[in-house]
């Protein structure tokens, strides 16, 4: 296991630096005060309070619904936790497309109230105008680009993006942009590992991906799913380290078990 136990605090010059010396960046999602807790003393690089939440902790069959007070309550959460690792809390739908005032109001309230790190949004050119304004308050932001779930219903299916040429040239293109706007990093989410490469080699930031392949400089998964806490999601890209809806089963069965035989609590575990 290689965990940079050098790097007190990451930042964004660390995974700078990071990409620079060829060393890989490990990020997953958490929204809680107890996840975050055990990844930061994992020694994961970078916690996304992803809006994955809106799946995985409200139960929503996409990321649309979640407000920016739900991210701020989940992101306060996880940076009262952390230590090292740096937090980046992604901008929810609605709150900074086509309105750059917008959006900066929407990560000013996420930098102040939940203390993050940094903030980030989908999209290219579209919201190129949102990226410049938050950027010019001083507050990093990460660009995300391929398949970006606030667009589903645009797409119209959670297919892999840009297999065809022309969307593909428009990736590289917003790739390069949000490099010179001046965004750290970004996402490249289920797109061709060929194409994943291509972009990673033609920025100097650096690209993290999920379903894009080995050669991107960073891997983020979404937590629940690499633990094996949701059931019955098993795209190619997904590799799961654990089956925890299986273990928290057999678990609670256990406890049940033991509660309608009488055997819990036992005279050692009363006053
Ligand atoms: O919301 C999220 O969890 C994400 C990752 C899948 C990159 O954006």
């Amino acid at each position: 296991m290689s965990i940079n136990r050098d790097i007190k605090r990451v930042t964004t010059h660390v995974l700078q630096a990071m990409k620079t010396r060829g060393e890989k960046i490990a990020m997953l999602t958490a929204y809680d005060y107890s996840m975050a807790t055990i990844l930061d003393d994992a020694g994961i690089d970078v916690i996304l309070v992803g809006d994955s939440a809106s799946n995985v902790m409200a139960g929503h069959e996409t990321t649309l619904p979640i407000t920016l007070d739900q991210m701020i309550y989940h992101a306060s959460s996880v940076v009262r936790a952390v230590k090292r690792s740096l937090v980046i809390v992604d901008l929810p739908f609605g709150t900074y497309q086509g309105n750059s005032k917008l959006a900066l109001e929407s990560a000013t309230r996420i930098m102040k109230e939940a203390g993050a790190h940094a903030v980030k949004l989908a999209g290219g050119a579209e919201v190129a105008n949102s990226i410049s304004r938050i950027l010019s308050a001083g507050i990093p932001v990460m660009g995300h680009l391929g398949l970006v779930p606030q667009s589903i219903y645009k797409f119209g299916t959670y297919a892999v993006r840009a297999k065809e040429e022309a969307e593909a040239e428009k990736l590289r293109t917003d790739a390069k942009l949000l490099q010179e706007l001046g965004c750290f990093g970004m996402v490249l989410e289920k797109i061709p590992a060929t194409l994943a490469k291509e972009v990673t080699e033609s920025v100097q930031i650096p690209t993290i991906g999920i379903g894009a392949g080995q050669n991107c400089d960073g891997q983020v998964l979404v937590v629940h799913d690499m633990l094996g806490l949701t059931k019955g999601f098993t795209p190619r890209f997904l590799r799961r380290y654990l089956n925890l809806f299986e273990e928290i089963e057999n678990a609670v069965h256990g406890y049940i078990k033991d509660v309608k035989a009488k055997d819990f609590p036992n005279e050692q575990e009363q006053y």
